[in-house]
């Protein structure tokens, strides 16, 4: 990162009172869809007996460290700097080493289930649905080993893609082993791949270096072809992750939760064993389909220096879910709609209609008013476009009787009511 002191930004200058490339703002409108998944996802997770979490949007570069160097994340993606004491840092590039890191650091009682909801940094080359800077909604589950769990975890991220109305996606399911079979089935693979090196793409031969493993999740079709008769995890588990994988497999059938067995399925990070996962939308372009993967970290807390603590967890884009979910045409951007509409009718020579609106605001009301000093006509105009049901007219004549008109903004009707009554007017009417 570049020290400040060398000055200004390189953008040019047309550019810097933009939003950095890869980032967006959410403006009103759409946050509104933001809350609304966050508030189904919240519900889901309670039922489920997690609590939220939060944690720094920085952590020591030693935290993710543990994510994996054979991982693009850490290799190429992470913004690291040293800040002014000269600490080398890193803003969040993802949420389940945070919260391991937590773990280990407050060593709660287990199960530890935690859900969060977490800004992401990472240097990637952004396009629609990958950006600098992301979001998701995640949960990790620290300290149950049994395959059970792994089947309400995936069945909670499940569940959430059914609350929200989306029925066009795929669960992708593998296992990728532990430490008792994975050393013996990487040489293996490193042997096939050494073996076919010069037809594998510069990108494939990279990957052999650091992760042989990723290697088979290669995008490329010319890489497709020469790893297509490769030696699969799949193949080579030890019968202790054999059994958990089929545990899995017979949990998500007994919840009628469709998947199908991906052997070639890695995920982009180093920590996963056994268990690994991933939603992909059917109604999105292939590059960039991934509403939300997880799997299992068993080692990663031992990693972090705290005791051996099994993990699994899953993290879902929300930038990602809300363009499959306008690809399904589920969760339409709703706007706000005031309820009560208050109309000045003192012209702005007294404060009624403020005390009025704020009453009403009190009372539990989504209330409005026009600004900028408007005729009585204009502002009867802005209550109709409000979208309220109600206008409460605040005028002189009404007020000389303590009271207010009311109009009913669907049929025209209006009524005075006392000043004194008018919450319990409008409650009766309203709720
Ligand atoms: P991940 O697959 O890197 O996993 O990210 C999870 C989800 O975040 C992806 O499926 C995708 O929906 C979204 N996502 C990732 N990168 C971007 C991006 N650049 N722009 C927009 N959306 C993005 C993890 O981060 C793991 N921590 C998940 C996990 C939790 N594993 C175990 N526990």
């Amino acid at each position: 990162m570049t020290d400040l002191a060398q000055g200004p930004s390189a953008e040019p200058a047309t550019h810097v009172f933009q939003a950095p490339t890869g980032t967006r703002d959410v403006l009103p409108g759409e946050s509104v869809r933001w809350q609304t998944l966050v508030a189904t996802f919240s519900e889901r997770a309670r039922r489920a007996g997690f609590g939220l979490v939060h944690t720094p949007v920085f952590e020591h570069y030693e935290v993710f460290q543990r994510v994996g160097e054979g991982s693009d994340v850490v290799r190429k993606e992470m913004y690291d700097f040293l800040d002014k004491g000269g600490r080398r840092l890193v803003l969040r590039p993802e949420g389940t080493a945070p919260v391991v890191r937590a773990f280990v650091q407050h060593h709660p009682p287990t199960p530890w289930k935690v859900w969060y909801l977490s800004t992401h940094l990472r240097y990637e080359r952004p396009q629609k649905g990958r950006y600098r800077q992301h979001h998701q909604l995640g949960v990790e589950v620290l300290g149950v080993d049994e395959p059970e769990i792994d089947v309400e975890v995936i069945a909670l991220a499940d569940g959430f893609y059914r609350d929200l109305g989306l029925s066009s996606y795929t669960l992708s399911l593998n296992s990728l082993g532990d430490a008792e079979c994975r050393p013996a089935y990487l040489a293996a693979l490193r042997e096939f791949l050494v073996a076919r090196e010069p037809a594998l793409s510069a990108d494939a031969r990279e990957r052999l270096d650091v992760n042989p493993l990723r290697v088979l999740d290669s995008k490329r079709e010319s890489d497709a072809e020469v790893t297509a008769d490769a030696p699969l995890l799949v193949d080579h588990l030890s019968p202790a992750s054999r059994e958990h994988f089929d545990r899995v497999r017979r949990g998500l059938d007994a919840l009628g939760i469709d998947y199908e067995v991906a052997p070639r399925l890695v995920r982009g990070l180093d920590y996963y064993t056994r268990t690994a996962f991933e939603f992909a939308s059917t109604a999105l372009d292939a590059a960039q389909n991934a509403i939300g993967g997880g799997g299992r970290y068993d080692r990663l807390a031992e990693e972090m220096g705290g005791p051996p603590t099994p993990g699994i967890g899953f993290g879902i884009g929300i930038e990602r879910l809300l363009i499959a979910a306008d690809a399904e045409g589920v969760l339409p951007v709703v706007e706000a709609r005031a309820e009560v509409f208050v109309i000045d009718g003192f012209g702005g020579e007294a404060d009624d209609a403020l005390v009025e609106l704020h009453r009403l605001r009190d009372g539990g009301y989504v209330t409005e008013r026009s600004t900028g000093g408007r005729s009585f006509k204009g502002q009867m105009k802005a209550a109709g476009a409000s979208g309220a049901r109600y206008a409460v007219i605040v005028g002189r004549h009404e007020a000389e009787r303590g009271a207010v008109a009311v109009r009913d903004m669907d049929s025209g009707d209006q009524a005075e009511v006392a000043r004194a009554e008018l919450l319990d007017w409008i409650g009766e009417r309203y709720r």
